[in-house]
């Protein structure tokens, strides 16, 4: 039998870092096991997705967030950035969450125990 599972990887000391590392409804480039990522953030709230865009696999980097989306510079669909969704497509995002010792993303993964 095998189950979901997230496999949690440090990439922050603290969110207070990352408030001064980019600005509101900015994003950057960030490696998180050896994944191309963005970190965005929007209104305060920080966001990772996979730096590519689901509809024909174009880097996300150019991209500008609207509305609670990240915008594809190409054809301009938008992703949310909470849930991934749009135009009938899967943008992947990896939550983020704080722990004691610092600011961590969730990848799943399947475990057979
Ligand atoms: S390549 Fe991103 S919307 Fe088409």
């Amino acid at each position: 039998m095998f189950s979901m599972k997230i496999k949690w990887v440090k990439f922050a000391e603290s969110f207070e870092y990352l408030d001064n590392l980019i600005q509101d409804r900015t994003m950057m480039k960030i490696t998180i096991n050896e994944r191309g990522l963005l970190l965005i953030k929007y209104e305060d709230k920080f966001y990772l997705v996979k730096n590519k865009c689901p509809h024909q696999g174009i880097k996300l980097e150019d991209a500008k967030c609207e509305n609670g989306k990240i915008i594809c510079p190409w054809h301009r669909y938008g992703f949310d950035l909470s849930t991934g969704r749009g135009a009938g497509l899967y943008l992947e995002n990896y939550p983020i969450q704080e722990k004691e010792d610092g600011i961590y993303a969730g990848f799943e993964y399947f475990s057979w125990f």
